[in-house]
């Protein structure tokens, strides 16, 4: 069947034509969106006098039952009709007479944007609560470990103490933008295109308003001509997604390089681990890798349908059914990422001792000592040269910086005192760390204990 057009056609499609342009393989994911847009279309019709109220029963009665055979897998989808839309219309035309009058006003360009719009609002709506999981489970990592400190890493080099809990906010706050960014997206493809026909309307007077408000549509498009050929809908989709995935790679990564011997900081629960064929000790963290790795599939189909709608006239073109694969992959992609991840973060282990140990080190309290300077009036920069005399000095006599003297100090700073002992001295290195953090409680968003209880406050209950 060539859209429907058998009398304009004579013979058939040449098959290998036909298998190239055919799409209800993977079209008939919009099945139902597809009923529902055509439920909302035949009462529309009914509404403005096209469709008698008994055609438009019989039309509703066939659809709900073409509906009843997908669910259930009895629906049988014939590859010679093209494409998911095909498929329905002529079920339904099969079972119920009316059906050939459904197509009225309508086109497979406006149906099939109207379908995408349908399914997208419902991708996204499920996207949400996926993200939400996955910020729960951090969430609650973080309180479970509220008071480990570990070493906050600038260039994956050693900076300064932070708490693990901050560490992990800081994905909470990236998903919240991945939240708000694919919101903002459904926002703006809450739009109507049916109406639109092939390109330029209809010459039926079609109420869309009725159509809309039965689809639950915000608006009504406002240019057919755009309304059949814009997709910057699914590339903003795509683009939050790609953005998502990047954000979970990055995590992925943390927590690969988290759980290596060489940091020891954390431990995937068994189930999300794998172990080597050959080397009978490993335990290797695939579903991080899996994750970090996915990302670049997402990424490139954004790329993908950027690439299809650069350059093409409007207004629709057969180029357009390309949307489709890469929006359904990244969209199953990304979802089972968000899901194995919150499973995942939920079965880690962290070695409180192991992250202590790391952040004991004095020379990541070399800020903070600098800072003490410029308590005592001195200009930053000269504190910030001191200590790093200090340190060079440490790093040459082979100890660190806080074995050396008050001499020292006061050699390495020309006479003036320097409150080494009070930034660096301390019962246990650890007990040392925690007062750095504690000394960062006046500045919001730094990772002092009382600022991250009151992130792990917010979060938890907005979380709720
Ligand atoms: N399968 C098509 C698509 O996904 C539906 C619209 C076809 N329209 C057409 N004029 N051939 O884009």
């Amino acid at each position: 069947m060539r859209g429907g057009g058998q009398g304009r056609f004579q013979g058939e499609p040449d098959p290998v034509a036909a298998k190239f342009s055919r799409s209800v393989h993977f079209d008939r994911r919009l099945a139902l969106h597809d009923l529902e847009g055509s439920r909302a279309h035949a009462v529309m019709l009914g509404r403005i006098g096209l469709l008698t109220a008994g055609e438009v029963a019989a039309i509703r009665r066939g659809l709900d039952r073409i509906e009843k055979e997908i669910r259930g897998g009895k629906f049988r989808w014939k590859d010679s009709l093209e494409d998911v839309h095909m498929n329905i219309e002529a079920a339904l035309t099969q079972r119920v007479p009316a059906g050939a009058k459904l197509h009225t006003g309508r086109s497979r360009n406006d149906q099939v944007a109207t379908d995408l719009r349908l399914w997208l609002r419902e991708q996204v709506a499920g996207d949400c609560a996926a993200i939400r999981n996955l910020q729960k489970a951090l969430v609650h990592l973080a309180e479970k470990h509220r008071e480990v400190v570990l070493p906050g890493y600038t260039h994956l080099q050693r900076a300064q103490p932070v708490l693990l809990a901050h560490h992990l906010l800081a994905y909470v706050e990236m998903l919240d933008r991945d939240h708000g960014r694919l919101a903002d997206a459904a926002q703006r493809a809450d739009v109507m295109p049916l109406g639109s026909g092939a390109i330029a309307g209809s010459t039926l007077k079609l109420n869309r308003e009725v159509t809309r408000k039965l689809l639950r549509f915000a608006r009504i498009s406002a240019n057919s001509m755009d309304a059949v050929s814009d997709r910057d809908f699914l590339i903003e989709y795509l683009a939050a997604v790609a953005l998502g995935g990047v954000h979970l790679s990055r995590m992925a990564e943390d927590m690969i390089l988290f759980s290596s011997a060489e940091f020891a900081f954390l431990r995937f629960g068994e189930a999300f681990t794998t172990g080597s064929s050959l080397m009978p000790q490993k335990r290797n963290p695939d579903m991080a890798e899996l994750v970090r790795g996915k990302s670049g599939r997402l990424t490139g189909h954004l790329v993908s349908l950027l690439t299809v709608l650069k350059g093409l006239p409007l207004s629709y073109n057969r180029d357009l059914q390309e949307d489709k694969e890469c929006v359904f992959d990244a969209a199953d992609t990304f979802r089972n990422s968000l899901e194995v991840m919150a499973r995942a973060v939920a079965s880690l282990e962290v070695d409180a001792g192991a992250c202590a140990y790391a952040a004991s080190a004095p020379e990541l309290l070399a800020t903070d000592l600098a800072d003490a300077l410029v308590k005592t009036g001195m200009p930053f920069r000269k504190a910030h040269q001191v200590v790093g005399a200090a340190v060079r000095m440490a790093e040459e006599r082979g100890t660190r910086i806080d074995r050396l003297s008050r001499d020292d100090w006061e050699t390495l700073a020309e006479g003036s005192s320097v409150p080494a002992a009070e930034v660096l001295g301390g019962s246990s290195p650890v007990i040392r760390a925690r007062k750095a953090l504690q000394a960062r409680s006046a500045v919001a968003g730094a990772p002092s204990l009382t600022e991250v209880r009151r992130q792990i406050l917010f979060w938890r209950k907005k979380l709720k």
